[in-house]
């Protein structure tokens, strides 16, 4: 991308940057950046505002210009505003979501991830911790049937005298709960996957935990610890949209959350993922696969959704040299396995949800202009 001119950086224009400590010796100005919104500034680019964390993208507003007339000299200074937005490599965030969660990793405020299989909930919150430089704590919820399950597990083995003895054995929360106490300097973010899949008595004693209590038993020592300050907690649920208000949390619990609303990619930007993972696919094929996947999401009076798992699986086959020669002529019999399979039933049986697929699957492509098989012959 070209460089800015100098013309363009007026005093009050907000763009982003990524500072790090000034290496002029003697300057009297701590952070340096050399370019903004991703294009080489035409000046050093400095300032000393506290605000700016190095190495952290942020927002930050341009103050004044210094010997613009110089091609040499002089500096651009600015001012922060804000932390840069979520921008996640090879992510799609909603902009809307991601200044939310921005506000909410913020004031620490626990989260709540609530979207639709597949949407993104488990690979944003990795990204997040990984953005922020955050320890990341992956826990799955789905197996949680008592409270102290989120803390230890039991395992049972046999002694040298070959009788059984129980071991208490530390799940990786408890772990960082106890790692964090001992480094308020390190921040940790603990996840818990699918906690709507957990058992509601043990999601009911977690959450004192979650509010401002912030204690939880430890089974092993017996007695409260607090939770530290430098842990936050973001949990996911999934749910199909048709089954939206019902996925087993009551309100008190979803009280202790800020509630934020996920959702699958626009088709656009669904195609820019699949083309920056699969670039062997062509873009016409690309197109028409997330056509198909998002007739399906759309389609009303279908259980369960379509994931970009299952877009990104159909472009696995579609590159592999078995099918590639076929081009998009092998869509139809990827989309059976790919898309069909994923729902209860058998696409030839349209009686079944599999089935209600292959017509949409079949629909599409036609308007596609993909030629389909005969299934009268
Ligand atoms: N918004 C997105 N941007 C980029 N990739 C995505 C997005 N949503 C999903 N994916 C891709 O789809 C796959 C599934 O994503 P992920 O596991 O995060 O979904 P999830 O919402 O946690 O699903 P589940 O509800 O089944 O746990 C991953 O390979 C991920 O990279
Ligand atoms: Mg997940």
């Amino acid at each position: 991308m070209t460089k800015w001119n100098v013309e363009e950086l007026t005093p009050g224009r907000t763009v982003e940057a990524i500072f790090w400590p000034n290496p002029a010796l003697g300057s009297q100005f701590k952070l340096r950046a050399t370019h903004l919104d991703g294009r080489r500034a035409p000046k050093v680019v400095l300032s000393n505002d506290d605000r700016i964390v190095a190495g952290v993208p942020c927002l930050v507003r341009v103050l004044a210009v210094h010997k613009p007339e110089r091609d040499d000299r002089g500096r651009i200074e600015v001012e922060f505003v804000s932390r840069a937005p979520f921008r996640i490599e090879g992510m799609y965030l909603d902009p809307i979501v991601s200044k939310k969660l921005q506000v909410l990793l913020q004031s620490g405020v626990n989260i709540l991830l609530d979207g639709p299989q597949g949407c993104g909930k488990t690979v944003l919150a990795r990204a997040i911790a990984d953005t922020l430089g955050m320890v990341f704590v992956f826990f799955n919820c789905g197996a949680v049937v008592e409270a102290s399950d989120f803390f230890v597990s039991i395992q049972v083995r046999a002694s040298d005298s070959g009788a059984p003895v129980t071991d208490f054995v530390k799940t990786d929360v408890l772990v960082a709960l106890e790692e964090a106490a001992e480094h308020p300097d390190r921040r940790y973010l603990v996840f818990l996957d699918e906690l709507n899949r957990c058992q509601e008595s043990a999601r009911n004693a977690l959450m004192p935990a979650l509010d401002s209590t912030r204690r939880v038993f430890h089974p092993i020592e017996n007695t409260f610890i607090q939770i530290p300050e430098n842990v936050q907690f973001i949990a996911a649920v999934n749910r199909g949209r048709e089954f939206s208000g019902t996925f087993g949390i009551d309100a008190a619990q979803l009280d202790r959350f800020a509630p934020l609303q996920m959702d699958y990619p626009p088709p656009k930007a669904e195609v820019e993922i699949l083309a920056r993972r699969h670039p062997e696919v062509s873009a016409a094929s690309l197109e028409v696969i997330v056509a198909v996947a998002d007739a399906i999401r759309n389609a009303p009076d279908l259980p369960g959704s379509l994931s970009v798992r299952a877009t990104d699986e159909a472009c696995v086959y579609l590159k592999h040299p078995l099918f590639a020669d076929d081009g998009k002529r092998a869509l139809p019999e990827i989309m059976k396995s790919s898309f069909c399979a994923r729902f209860p039933g058998r696409w030839d049986d349209i009686t079944t949800d599999a089935g209600a697929v292959w017509g949409i699957v079949r629909k599409t492509l036609a308007s596609h202009k993909v030629p389909l098989p005969d299934e009268n012959a």
